[in-house]
């Protein structure tokens, strides 16, 4: 029994919850045991580095990026590989491509390493399909704004320093998440995550299906 391993990528404000507990119960209802994971988090230290990541002091890029890394090697170990070899559907909000993006192509932390890091932390074990939901910054964080002011620092940054490179930043972060989906046409698709949420569930499930 081999199970199936499904992501979604994205910037702010792209839908991926919505959408990943959408495929989750969609799973569920076609018979299949789904289980939905979020990066960070998830296990006991994956939850305990979300907050800090996310709500606490900012810290170096380098030291972000380790903290990050450690979260997904818990999550492997701890969920992600005992629920492949039960064969289950896994399905993860945010995974290794995520961290090209932020901390490659947004931070500027040399991309090879950090691909050797993602291959370290994940023991090679990639998503069988990496769904993107691609959207321009500009709307995903608006669409931030509207539900809860606070997320739109999504690092935790303080505003001053972050506002500044909003933009820039995640203009970077999304051509990051493009040029992997770009590269591995095999395993990513690109869905354009500026349309109504039953559209773009309707394509989420088209992807699946197309799976083997
Ligand atoms: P979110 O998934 O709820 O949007 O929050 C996670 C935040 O962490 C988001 O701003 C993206 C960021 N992040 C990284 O910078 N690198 C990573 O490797 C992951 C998984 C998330």
């Amino acid at each position: 029994m081999a199970g199936v391993f499904i992501a979604f990528e994205g910037g702010e404000g792209a839908g991926k919850s919505t959408q990943a507990a959408m495929l989750e119960a969609a799973l569920q209802r076609a018979g299949y045991r789904s289980t939905l994971l979020r990066e960070p988090g998830s296990t006991v230290l994956g939850d305990y580095l979300r907050q800090y990541l996310i709500g606490g002091q900012p810290v170096s890029p380098l030291a972000e990026l380790l903290m990050f890394e450690s979260a997904r090697a818990e999550l492997m170990a701890e969920r992600v590989m005992p629920l492949l070899e039960s064969g289950a559907v896994v399905i993860a909000d945010r995974f290794a491509g995520s961290t090209i993006a932020y901390q490659g192509y947004g931070r500027g932390i040399d991309l090879s390493r950090i691909e050797w890091l993602n291959d370290f932390a994940t023991g090679g074990r990639y998503p069988d399909l990496t769904i993107l939901l691609d959207i321009d910054p500009v709307i995903g964080l608006g669409r931030v704004n509207e539900r809860q002011p606070q997320l739109a620092l999504p690092m935790g940054d303080a505003p001053d320093r972050f506002e500044d490179e909003t933009m820039a930043f995640h203009d970077r972060v999304r051509r990051g998440f493009l040029k992997q989906a770009e590269d591995n046409p095999e395993t990513w698709r690109i869905i354009d995550g500026n349309r109504s949420i039953d559209a773009v569930a309707a394509s989420v499930w088209n992807a699946v299906s197309q799976l083997p």
